[in-house]
């Protein structure tokens, strides 16, 4: 439980930032890891659109619909108290029309369960932030390597590495805070460029592949467990679980082919 013993609101982030309170978030999408993961004291669940790639079995996080969104995010926000749920704004879904963005993040709360969204870009992105903040809706925002754009960007390499992009992305930074915006993912960045929007901005920024001096860190909880094949690179993987599934796997086969299920005792 967190200091006061109450679940975590978006608000919180701000003053955990203000006080130097480091901030976990893990991805999350489905009840069981969700239920381990509140016990485990993880500050915020991430419903990502990553679930597409890490669960659905796509190339990308673009199909991934609104409707796969709330289906994983009721999942989560079913059975956790604590935690603050965060599902993923996907493809598209805020990119029609301020009014469409702001009824698909009321989806995701309304049916959900989700007591924040968070969505990919800055420039022309800002004015959605805060139209859906205006609703009363929190907003992560997310920059740096953002997957949907995946097409344009041509491929997930490392973005902002020159001095311009670097000053773009402070830009739009700068410019979630003031669309009101409680937190920022800064992804696959230069740590330096992490660094320096970390003491820029007031609101806290949470690292995946940015390096330590984000205010937070983020992961796909499958990476970190050793379940995913291939992750990224800057992925920190901190246990072998997918090794461990398969080879309990394989002994529950070997036992029934060679008739021995249920006559070990
Ligand atoms: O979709 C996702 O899981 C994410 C995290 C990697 C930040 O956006």
């Amino acid at each position: 439980m967190p200091e006061n013993g109450k679940p975590v609101r978006a608000p919180d982030l701000l003053r955990w930032k203000a006080k130097g309170r480091r901030v976990t978030v893990l991805t999350a999408y489905d009840a069981l890891t969700a239920r381990r993961l509140e016990r485990a004291g993880v500050d915020v669940l991430l419903v990502g659109d990553s679930l597409g790639m890490v669960v659905l079995g796509h190339e990308t996080t673009v199909p991934v619909t609104i409707e796969d969104i709330v289906h994983h995010t009721r999942a989560v926000s079913r059975v956790v108290q604590r935690p603050l749920v965060v599902a993923d704004m996907p493809f598209l879904s805020y990119r029609t029309g301020l009014n469409e963005a702001v009824r698909n993040a009321g989806i995701l709360v309304q049916q959900g369960g989700a007591a924040a969204v968070k969505l990919e870009g800055g420039g022309s992105a800002l004015r959605t932030v805060a139209q859906i903040v205006d609703a009363g809706i929190p907003v992560m925002g997310h920059l740096g390597l953002t997957p949907q754009s995946v097409h344009q960007l041509g491929g997930f390499g490392r973005q902002a590495k020159d001095s311009e992009s670097a000053e773009a992305l402070l830009d739009d930074a700068r410019g979630l805070e003031a669309a009101g915006a409680f937190a920022i993912v800064l992804e696959s960045i230069p740590p330096e460029l992490a660094a320096s929007v970390s003491t820029e901005v007031s609101i806290p920024t949470i690292g995946i592949g940015a390096g330590p001096d984000c205010d937070g860190q983020v992961l796909v909880t499958e990476d970190m467990l050793g379940l995913v094949e291939g992750p990224p690179p800057f992925a920190r993987v901190y246990a072998q679980l997918g090794d461990e599934m398969e080879k309990a796997v394989r002994a529950f086969a070997d036992d029934v082919r060679e008739d021995r299920f249920g006559r070990e005792d």
